[in-house]
């Protein structure tokens, strides 16, 4: 099934498709800005988390699906020493900023190979990867079972998905002003950074009607992962989910 990414509801996947290349095309330079300015620096805390949790170790070959400008990729570098990572993304222009990065250093040594990859269909054999990384990545894709479903497909025997994604805060008045942040301070917010303000209406409708941490675990599980666990982040705006393929 495919569905409009906005909304949840059932609609061609050439909709959402065409709408995140066109958002991600035009903010790929201000990205970065704007995510450190609207989460009030939480993103790296959440990015380090993620690689806390991360079952990731130097002889693992990684690759990070929409991986964008390279925030997790280098972050997975820096912090775990992976022997390769694969850094992927449907939008040119968010591989090429995160280029400029690699060539600046900022993978600390470890070799980096980029590629413009939907994650939803992805150009890898069977079980290539030991671990795959995605952040932000899967509430973008309107057909998510087919996504999990090559993840699946790509990942080792025994290899770990480890996602970060916005999510559901479980206290209803930390969520209730979590809302209000998201319905009308995020558009503003992302119109005064990026002047895309309509990029920031559908990131903010994106997140209200993306499953929360129960539905995310229970669609990981559908499509044939095991043992997976979530850690929340900042009460729950986002969390980090973990789930192993079938050794
Ligand atoms: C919010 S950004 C996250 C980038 C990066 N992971 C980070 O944490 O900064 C979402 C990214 O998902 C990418 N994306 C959206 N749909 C995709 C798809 N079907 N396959 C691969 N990447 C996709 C977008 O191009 C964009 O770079």
């Amino acid at each position: 099934m495919s569905i409009d990414t906005a909304t949840g509801a059932e609609a061609p996947a050439e909709l959402s498709s065409t709408r995140v290349k066109d958002i991600f095309s035009h903010i790929a330079k201000k990205y970065e800005r704007f995510n450190a300015v609207s989460s009030f620096g939480a993103y790296k805390v959440w990015l380090a988390r993620m690689a806390h949790l991360a079952p990731i170790g130097p002889n693992d070959d990684v690759l990070d699906i929409a991986g964008g400008t390279g925030d997790v990729t280098f972050t997975m570098a820096r912090m775990l020493h992976p022997r390769h990572i694969q850094c992927t993304d449907l939008v040119p222009e968010m591989l090429d900023v995160a280029r400029m990065h690699y060539e600046r250093g900022a993978a600390h040594g470890v070799p980096v190979d980029f590629e413009v990859v939907d994650g939803q269909n992805m150009p890898y054999a069977n079980e290539s990867y030991d671990a795959i990384t995605m952040a932000y990545g899967i509430r973008n894709m309107p057909e998510r079972e087919r996504a999990l479903a090559e993840i699946l497909r790509v990942l080792k025997p025994g290899g770990h998905l480890v996602c970060l994604e916005f999510s559901t805060p479980p206290n209803p008045a930390w969520r209730t002003l979590y809302l209000f942040y998201l319905k009308h301070l995020i558009p503003f917010w992302g119109n005064v950074v990026t002047g895309d303000r309509e990029g920031f209406v559908y990131l903010s409708k994106s997140i209200r009607a993306f499953p929360n941490q129960r539905e995310l675990a229970h669609m990981m599980e559908q499509a044939g992962f095991v043992n997976v666990t979530w850690k929340n982040c900042t009460g729950g705006i986002a969390a980090i989910h973990v789930a192993q393929k079938p050794a």
